[in-house]
């Protein structure tokens, strides 16, 4: 399905009834990475997956995308569909600094935080050179410079030893990514906020995601969020690396259902506490 705006034109997907959940992918990939969560979590809940602004069949306008604008085409997209109801947001990498921004901006909209994979720091100032080093090499040498440079470190040792498929899809996927997506995001994650302060502020229940051999953001950063953000429940997935829906898709969809249910539990009871 396509939302067309007079400034945003944005593919997704939108399967099931019931209890919204946003699913907003990383970088450099789209909503296609969700495909595990999508054909077990629609037959329980209403999952609606964007593809952001220049990555997949989204197209790519001029950069900087920044968090803050990631997050408000996202709300539109729910305001579009109609949403009345407070949604679930699950935000993976990328997504994550997303699903962050869209908190900070549309509190009252969210049931339920999703963070996976993910951190609420700002990049480093050694991490906005190598941001901008990055997209150098995508002006120069196009995508592929990106998809060369991640890919090894995208997922565990052993889902590169024991599901080389998956590593092939993967590569697929982040292949879907514009030379221009790729730069505006680069530069938007760039310039994002610390979000830290926000942690402390995060009244839903939140659901903290991490593969324990991920490489590209690492775990201390979880752990960090879930010192943070009251109550937060946090997983960790063995043998996944930074894309533990995908490395460890059933365990993955395991505490999200939980998770979700517990949502359900929580507003029947309406005692505002997670069981
Ligand atoms: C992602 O997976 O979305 C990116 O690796 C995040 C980042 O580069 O900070």
């Amino acid at each position: 399905m396509e939302l067309v705006l007079p400034d945003l034109t944005m593919v997704f997907d939108d399967v099931g009834s019931g209890q919204p959940i946003l699913f907003i992918h990383g970088f450099p990939l789209n909503r296609e990475m969700w495909r595990p969560q999508l054909e077990s979590l629609s037959a329980h809940a209403r999952v609606i997956l964007p593809d952001l602004r220049g990555h997949g069949d989204s197209p790519a306008p001029p950069g900087p995308y920044t968090m803050d604008m990631l997050a408000d085409d996202c709300h539109a997209l729910l305001q579009t569909l109609g949403i009345k109801e407070r949604v679930v947001v699950c935000g993976l990498s990328m997504g994550g600094y997303v699903t962050l921004a869209y908190y900070r901006r549309y509190p009252q909209s969210v049931a339920g935080l999703v963070l996976t994979a993910t951190r609420a720091a700002a990049d480093s100032a050694e991490g906005k050179v190598s941001r901008d080093r990055a997209a150098e090499q995508v002006r120069e040498d196009g995508p592929q410079a990106i998809i060369a440079a991640m890919l090894p470190r995208m997922l565990s040792p052993h889902t590169y030893s024991q599901n080389p498929g998956l590593v092939t899809e993967v590569e697929r996927i982040m292949a879907k990514t514009s030379q221009e997506g790729m730069i505006a995001a680069l530069m938007g994650m760039k310039e994002r906020p610390d979000a830290t302060d926000l942690l402390s502020q995060i009244n839903v229940p939140t659901l903290i995601i991490h593969g324990a051999d991920d490489q590209i953001i690492s775990i201390g950063e979880a752990e960090v969020m879930h010192r943070a953000i009251k109550n937060a429940q946090l997983v960790v997935l063995p043998h996944a690396g930074h894309l533990p829906n995908l490395e460890q898709r059933q365990l993955f969809n395991k505490a999200l259902l939980e998770f979700i249910a517990k949502l359900a539990d929580r507003s029947q009871a309406g005692d505002g506490q997670l069981r």
